[in-house]
This record gives C-alpha cells, structure tokens and sequence, in this order.
C-alpha cells in the first residue's frame, strides 16, 4: 500500500527511481511523484493516475541529481489528484517527505501547526510530517525527525530530503515497511525489495520506532529514543526475472500458470515418505508442544481468509483440533479468549498487513504461541512470530492472490497431516495423504491445459454482471476464493455460498441472466450438489461445473463443464481453485480491466 524508493549515490537518480516506482507500483496506483535536489533546489514533480503519467510528465526534462526520494500512492486522505500525490514539501519548499501509512492525529496537529503559521496545500495527513519537520529543525535533519515523529500517533514509512543536508535521505518506520539496500557507493531506500532488485541483493529491515540517517557511504540506524542499533545486512534470494513478466501479458497469468512450480516449492523436504507424515521445522515447536496444541485460531484478510477457511476444514476434518477462523480486523478489537494450549496461526503472502499484524501481536500479548504462514522473507509478521513455515511462492505481483493461495493451501495441508499423525491418523491413511500432495504439481499442469476451453467459456459469460459460486465443505471456500477473485479483477458482481444454503436466499436471484459456478466433483456431497444444480436449473439459471473427469451425467444437466482431475478430497481444493482463477482472469481481460491492477485494491494493505 503506498510504495517508496529513494536513492543516494553517485548516479542519476530519476531513472532509477521511476523504474523502482514501476516496480512496486502494485503497491499502489493512483497517484506518483518525485522530489530530488539539484543544484541547490528542491525540484518536484507529482502527477494523478499511474507511474506512466509521471513518466510523461518528466520526459525531455535533463536531471542531473544523484539523490531523490519518489512515490506510488493509494489514497487515505484526500482523492487521488495532482495535489494531493507525494512527495509533500514543507512551508518554504527546502524539505520534502514521502509517506506510507495513516497519520490518526494529523487533525490536532494540523491546528496546532495552523496556529504557528503554516499554511497547508493538501488534503492529506502527510502534509503536516513535512510541517513537523519543519517546525523543529535546528541545523540536525535527523533529530528533527526524530522529534516531529516522537508527536505522531499512527503508522509511517517515510523518507525525507531536505536542501540543508543535500546528500542524504532520513528515513523512519513505524508499522509500515522500509528497507534499505546496500550497493557499491550507492545506498537504496524502499517499501519493498522489488525496488532494489535490479541494482542490490544485500539489505537492512528497520524495525519499528528507528529511524535512519542515509547516505552515499552507508546508513546509521537508531531509535526514535535515540539509541543507536547495529544490524546485519541480509541477502535476498529472489531474482530480478521473478519480479518480470516473462512473456506473459499479465503477471496474474503468469502466477497462475506458474502454480505447478509454486506447489512443487512450497512442499519441497516437507514430505516425510518415510514417516508418512511431514517436517515442517520453522514451527519452532518440539514434539510435546505440538501435541499440546487443544485449539487453533487462525487469522488473515483476503485471500488469506479464505485460505485459512480451507485450513479450518483440514485441520478439524484430519488432525481433530477445534479450529477458529478469525477475519484479522475483527480478532484485533474483540477480546479473544486465548487459554492454555491455544495457538495462532497468522497467515500472509505480504507479511505486512496491518490488520493481521495487529492481530498476531494481541494474541501474542495474551500469551498464544503465534505462527505465521507467510510468502514475504523477512516481513515484519515473520519476524514477529515464534516460528511459522514460509510459502515459497516467490513474488506475486498481481495485485489478486494466485499462486500465493495455492502456497498457503500446501503448507495448511502439511500442517494438518503432521498434527494428524502426532494424534489419531493411521500411518496408512498419511500415507495417502502425503502421495496425493506429491501429485498436485503435476494434476495442476493437466488443469493448466484446459486454459483455451476455459477461455471459450468466458467469451460466452463475461457480458453478465452477478455470479454466484456455490461448494461445499472443503470447497464451500474455494468458492468464496472465486467469487473474490471475479470481483476483484473483473468488477462482475459475484457471491461465494455454500452450495446448500442457496436456497435460503440468493436463490432468489437466479434467472438466465445470473450464471452459477458450480464445485460439483465426485466427494461425499456430489448427489447433494447436483440437487442443488437441479434447483438452479429449475429457475431457468445457467451453470458452469467443475467435475470429476469421466462424469458424464453431469454435462446434460448442466451448460458448460470444466473437468477435473481424479483426486481425493483432501487436495481438491487446490485443483479447484485453478480453473477458477483462470475463469476471472479471462472474463477480466475480455472486460478489458487492468488485471495487475484492479482498482481501487492494493497489494498490500499497511492501513487499517
Ligand atoms: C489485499 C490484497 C489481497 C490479499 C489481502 C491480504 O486486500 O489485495 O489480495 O489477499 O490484502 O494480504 P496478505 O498479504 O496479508 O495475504
């Protein structure tokens, strides 16, 4: 949500930081901007919409500044428009501040900076940083930050470049993501490593409450009480090909068809063919605490959620344990009740989601061992946790979750049989599990096949403005995943149900103009769901099954079917969820919708 670069070295910084606005302009999209110092002043240049407008905006120009801070915005305060675009100056045009985050107290300080004669432009938070700021510098950047953000109450990430310290970036972090990359005489500020990518794979995280003072030799880290910290740099394991399109005309089609490798990744030395169970070490829990565990919480937003619905189900279904599923914004404000031997799962492809992270910390205050299911290394809800297992999906860049929820899906899946096997799951039956994982990679590759017939399908469907999605049990949430993933990327109206519950309400709905996706494979509920198809096509509805390949009945009945692989229960969840994603992605692009990035969403969402 919001992403930031910033550059100081001895290049020119304009191309290096539009291209790593480009880079995490998922981030973000509504707005960009760019302040670097030249010659003795503060140039700055902001634009409404994408990265290309401020592009546009820029070209021909001859910058020759070697420092410079820039933005990619998501709105909080005040619409998207030109004004209210980062960067944000101070009263006299000497400083100017990027930001990423909500500032809850902008309203009393604005008043307060109002009353000592500052005059504001916008109608953002932001703006009263780069007042703050202003308000206290006496000759010290750094320590008028360190004094501007000590008055703040809320999240930030931020960067600063001020004329009287013309070779530096102040950098501070409170609950939103900065990292600062090191390359030779060359240091790089950013929201996110897919910045830096190109240039560094050697990086510091701040942590929350530091601030750091950065320039062409190095940075200084200390905290906003003025302690200084000392950090290792660490290495960063993606490469600059996992962030590029690579021929596809998405990154959303390229995640998906990139699943079969993502699954493969993310059950890699995780099955124990031996044991017939799975290892899963990053848990950081011995033998007699994971058999200790009586109660599960998980928590997550988005995709994440329904992932962890999926998780609810495995995990009560195989391994016995009560499980909740939490949506994180509600499990922060309530007051959970967390008893011995109760713990929480925090799941997040970004690992910066403020909600989730808000929520892992309550538990955690509460005294829940807490874990986390997480694609982003080193992401603050990773380091935050007592252990967890990481995805391995590599990056996703589409602003809707595909690979990243298939990843989360695995790792629940290993979860759920390990903690299985330590109770009442029979070596036979792990056995059988952990063979049917083993395979998905290679089914997903079968399914990936269908991509053209699928396609043929949304031609027929995309001029529809409501679906509904309707499965049952483990896949009553692979249809809540569908419905969200239509609506996000193809604004097409669309509702998840259990198929069952249709017709307490939205059964109502149904007419020939209100198609139905229906999860109708061969489980213990086929003879249900197929009644429940029987009563859509009663009222005239039209439907899209997906089925058990070799179930011939299905096709008369119904209007168009997608066939699926033969599996058990167990996995189907993430066999299912590929046609799917593919079915919004291309009713997305006859739609002509930005895929990568719908609007109004974010990648990752830093804001309450
Ligand atoms: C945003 C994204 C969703 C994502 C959700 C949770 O809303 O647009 O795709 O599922 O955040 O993100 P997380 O990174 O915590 O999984």
């Amino acid at each position: 949500m919001c992403g930031i670069v910033g550059y100081v070295g001895d290049k020119q910084a304009v191309p290096i930081l539009v291209e790593g606005l480009k880079r995490l302009e998922y981030r973000g999209y509504d707005s960009a901007g760019i302040a670097i110092l030249e010659n003795g002043t503060l140039y700055l240049d902001k634009t409404v919409g994408k990265i290309a407008n401020l592009e546009t905006k820029i070209r021909g120009k001859k910058f020759a500044a070697t420092t410079g801070i820039a933005h990619t915005r998501w709105a909080t305060h005040g619409i998207p428009n030109d004004i209210n675009a980062h960067p944000h100056m101070d009263s006299n045009g000497r400083l100017a501040v990027v930001h990423n985050g909500i500032i809850e107290n902008y309203r009393g300080l604005k008043r307060f900076l109002e009353k000592r004669g500052h005059q504001f432009r916008s109608d953002t938070d932001t703006e009263i940083i780069s007042h703050l700021i202003e308000e206290y510098y006496n000759g010290d950047l750094v320590e008028a930050v360190r004094t501007a953000m000590s008055q703040v109450t809320g999240t930030y990430g931020i960067a600063v470049v001020s004329l009287d310290d013309p070779d530096v970036i102040v950098v501070a972090r409170h609950g939103s993501p900065l990292v600062l990359g090191m390359g030779e005489g060359e240091v790089f500020v950013a929201s996110d490593v897919s910045a830096m990518l190109g240039h560094t794979k050697h990086v510091v995280y701040l942590e929350d409450r530091e601030i750091a003072k950065v320039a062409i030799d190095g940075f200084e880290i200390s905290t906003i009480d003025n302690v200084p910290v000392s950090r290792e740099l660490e290495e960063i394991s993606w490469d600059l090909d996992m962030i590029e399109k690579g021929g596809y005309p998405h990154f959303m089609l390229k995640e998906i068809f990139e699943q079969p490798t993502t699954v493969h990744n993310a059950l890699r030395g995780r099955l124990n063919f031996d044991e017939k169970t799975a290892r899963l070490n990053g848990l950081n829990l011995q033998f007699d605490e994971l058999r200790h565990i009586r109660r599960i919480i998980i928590t997550a937003c988005g995709t994440s959620w329904h992932a962890a619905l999926i998780g609810e189900y495995l995990i009560e279904e195989y391994a016995r344990i009560p499980v909740e599923v939490e949506y994180a914004s509600e499990f922060r404000y309530r007051s959970p009740i967390i008893n011995d031997g109760t713990i929480l799962f925090a799941i997040s492809q970004s690992g910066e989601t403020a909600d989730t992270l808000a929520a892992l910390r309550e538990a955690k205050r509460k005294g829940a061992t807490v874990l986390g299911i997480c694609n982003v290394v080193g992401s603050t809800i990773a380091r935050e946790t007592d252990g967890g297992v990481y995805i391995h999906a590599g990056p996703e860049i589409g602003v809707a979750s595909t690979k990243a929820f298939t990843s989360q899906i695995t790792v629940l899946s290993l979860i759920s049989i390990l903690l299985a096997r330590m109770r009442y799951m029979s070596a036979d039956e792990g056995g059988r599990l952990i063979e049917a994982l083993s395979n998905v990679p290679s089914q997903i590759e079968e399914i990936l096949k269908h991509d053209a017939d699928i396609k043929k399908i949304a031609e027929k469907y995309y001029t529809a403005d409501n679906f509904l999605y309707l499965g049952r049990g483990l896949n009553f949430p692979v249809a809540l995943e569908g419905a969200l993933k239509l609506k996000e990327i193809s604004y097409i109206h669309a509702e998840g149900y259990p198929a069952a519950e249709m017709k307490h309400g939205p059964i109502a709905l149904i007419d020939d103009k209100m198609p139905a996706v229906v999860i109708a494979i061969k489980d213990g509920v086929y003879e249900k769901v197929i009644s429940n198809i029987e009563e859509i096509k009663a009222r005239s509805g039209r439907v899209i099954a997906l089925a058990t390949e070799g179930d011939d009945r299905i096709s008369s009945l119904v209007d168009d079917v997608i066939y699926m692989p033969r599996c058990i229960p167990f996995v189907s969840p993430l066999l299912n969820s590929i046609p799917l994603q593919l079915l919004a992605y291309h009713m997305a692009v006859l739609r002509e919708c930005s895929v990568d990035q719908p609007r109004n969403l974010a990648k990752s969402v830093t804001v309450e």
